[in-house]
Formats: structure tokens, sequence, C-alpha cells
């Protein structure tokens, strides 16, 4: 038996019970790890909230189909399936899992990788979702490089930390946007310039970037062009909170407008693999990447984990700790 948290309505993060439950069965190509740390994603508060109500056609309508909650996770190993080759009990690792805010959790072995000693758990569980997100983003969709001028809508949240930080190691010249209370934490992660969206707009000033990279969803299509080169790239990685079409809206318009105008526009549907993790941990390893991390709740109290990132004000990543 294991404690974990689960979900049986929809609601918002305090509807999350906290339970005692079968430890999770090990299939063939599964890894079960006994979970150290964990980390929140806006991903779980949709997941929680049943919203945007699109996800319901597989979730469940009514209420959830799967109790299960949570992705980011690092930990031990303490079995594995009859198919897995890669790791054995024993081996700390991190990536995806099912059911992650666990004391147990069961992970495809594809989403994992073994976590090296100078890495921390609380580091690794801040990489999966947020960490990979980032790197598809700037590295893969934005194709940022050496010289370029990047900016990054949304630079204090979890994968807008990450995406100032690789850009920077990448070479290029980073421009974060965030509120006045972020303004150092920004400048502190590598940004040569920060705008303060409390007072200022970055798509009504005259600068033009190489790469956009919008995390937020929260400006038009025509506001983000506006601050990208005549054949800049714009990439879309987040849409914000909306109960129907809110959130996949910017990705739906940036897929019809692509093919008619000159500039690159691209959105991001983050697929985590064992390559992006090693990369990942390698930045982190070199300094190049320092995770933000916010707050660290015990597991208990992922419910109030789960609300405060909810709220859209996070500074980088939270942290769930399990053991
Ligand atoms: N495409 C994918 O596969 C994928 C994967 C992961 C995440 N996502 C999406 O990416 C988005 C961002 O995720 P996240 O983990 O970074 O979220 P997050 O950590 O919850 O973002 C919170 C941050 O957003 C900032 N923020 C709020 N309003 C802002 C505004 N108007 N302008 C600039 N910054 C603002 C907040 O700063 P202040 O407190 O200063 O306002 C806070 O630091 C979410 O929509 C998420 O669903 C997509």
């Amino acid at each position: 038996m294991m404690k974990a948290i689960r979900r049986t309505v929809y609601g918002p993060g305090e509807s999350l019970s906290f339970d005692e439950i079968p430890t999770p069965e090990v299939g063939d190509s599964d890894v079960l790890m006994e979970v150290h740390t964990s980390s929140v994603n806006p991903y779980d508060w949709h997941l929680v909230r049943g919203e945007p109500y699109l996800l319901r056609v597989s979730a469940g309508f009514r209420r959830p189909k799967n109790p299960e909650v949570g992705i980011d996770a690092a930990g031990t190993v303490i079995a594995v399936g009859a198919k897995v080759t890669r790791f054995e009990p024993g081996d700390k690792v991190f990536g995806l899992a099912r059911g992650a805010f666990a004391e147990y959790s069961a992970a495809d072995e594809k989403r994992l990788v073994s976590k090296p000693d100078a890495l921390t758990f609380e580091s690794a569980a801040s990489l999966p979702c947020a960490g990979n997100t980032a790197l598809l983003a700037v590295r893969d969709k934005g194709q940022v490089e050496s010289g370029m001028s990047v900016l990054v809508n949304g630079a204090s949240g979890g994968v807008g930390s990450f995406a100032v930080q690789i850009a920077k190691s990448l070479g290029a010249e980073v421009t974060g946007v965030c509120s006045t209370r972020n303004v150092e934490l920004v400048k502190s992660i590598g940004a040569a310039e920060v705008i303060d969206y409390s007072h200022d707009d970055f798509a009504r000033r005259s600068r033009r970037y190489d790469v956009v990279v919008d995390t937020i969803g929260n400006r038009t299509l025509s506001d983000l062009r506006r601050a990208l080169k005549p054949r800049g790239t714009l990439v879309v990685a987040g849409g914000g909170s909306g109960k129907w079409f809110r959130p996949i809206a910017l990705s739906l318009k940036a897929v019809v407008v692509s093919p008619l105008v000159r500039q690159q526009i691209r959105s991001v549907m983050a697929v985590v693999t064992p390559e992006n993790l090693e990369t990942l941990s390698t930045l982190v390893l070199s300094g190049d990447v320092a995770p933000l991390i916010d707050r660290t709740y015990p597991l208990r109290e992922t419910p109030a984990a789960v609300s405060y990132v909810e709220e859209g004000h996070a500074r980088g990543k939270v942290i769930i700790t399990v053991s």
C-alpha cells in the first residue's frame, strides 16, 4: 500500500484527496519507482479541473476515469517489467511518470533517464515537462542560434525561466517579459533586457526579434507577430486558461495563419524523449541552466500546490517532496 493524491471529481486543487491505495502494478515495459520529488505543471490543474472541456473526451465526461495525477517524477527504481532493459532496481531516475503525486509511481522506461548523482532530485523533478517544452520551443521550433535576439513572454514561469536560460546558453541575446516583482529575478537567470508588462508593452515597442517564445497565450497573434522581424519565428508554447477553446485557440490560429505569412509561426506539442532529458540534465550540470524553484510542498499538501500553480503566478517551478 502507499499514500497517493487522487482525483475522483473535477474541481479545484482542493478537490484532490490524499488516500491510502495499492502500489501500482508494473507493466512489461514499466519501471516502478519510489518517488522522491515531483513537480506541478499547468497540465495538472487542467486535468484536475477537467478544463478545457475538450480534454474530457479522453479523461471522462462527468468524472475522471483515471484517478492518477502528477507527471514529473524523480526517484529510485524498485522494480522493473519483464521487457525493461535500461534500468534495474536501485537506479536513480527521472522523467515522465503516471500518478507521480504518490509514494510510488509507474513509468514507461522510454520516458525516463538515469539521474546523475550531481543532479539533485529537486532539480531533476523540475525538468521533464517544463524543461522539455522550453527546449523544444527554443532549440527545435525557434531554431535559436548564437547572435539571435529572442523575446520570452512569461519569462518568470516554469517554461519561461527554462526558455530564457536555454536561449542564453545557445548564445542568444534574451529579452524577458514579466511583472515588476520578477524583473530582478529574470535578469538573474540571464536576460539581457527585461520588459515589465505592468508598465510597458513589448508589442508596441520599435524593437523586433528573431524569435518570440510565448508561454502565456494572453496576446493576439497580430501582437506577437508585431514583435517579430519580417522573417522571424514565433513559437506558441502556452495557451492560458479557459473552459472551452481559449487554451488552444492561439495554437489553432498559428496553424491556419502560418502558411499565409513570411514569418514562421509554430506551436509546441511537447513529447518527452530520453535524449531531451539527457540534454537538460547536461545543461544543469554544466551550470548553463539552474532550475528556478519557487516553493516546495510535502505530498499531502499537493492540493494547495496545484491551486497555487493555477493562480498563474508561480516563479519558476513548484516542487512536491514525497520522501
Ligand atoms: N505545449 C506544451 O506541450 C506545453 C507543455 C508545458 C506547458 N505548456 C503551457 O505553457 C504555459 C506556461 O506553463 P508554465 O509551466 O510556464 O506556467 P506557470 O509557471 O504557471 O506560469 C506562471 C508565470 O506566468 C507569468 N505571467 C502571468 N501572466 C503574465 C503576463 N500577462 N505576461 C507575462 N507573464 C505572465 C507569471 O508571472 P507574474 O506573476 O509576474 O505575472 C508567472 O511567473 C501554460 O499555458 C502551459 O499549459 C504547454
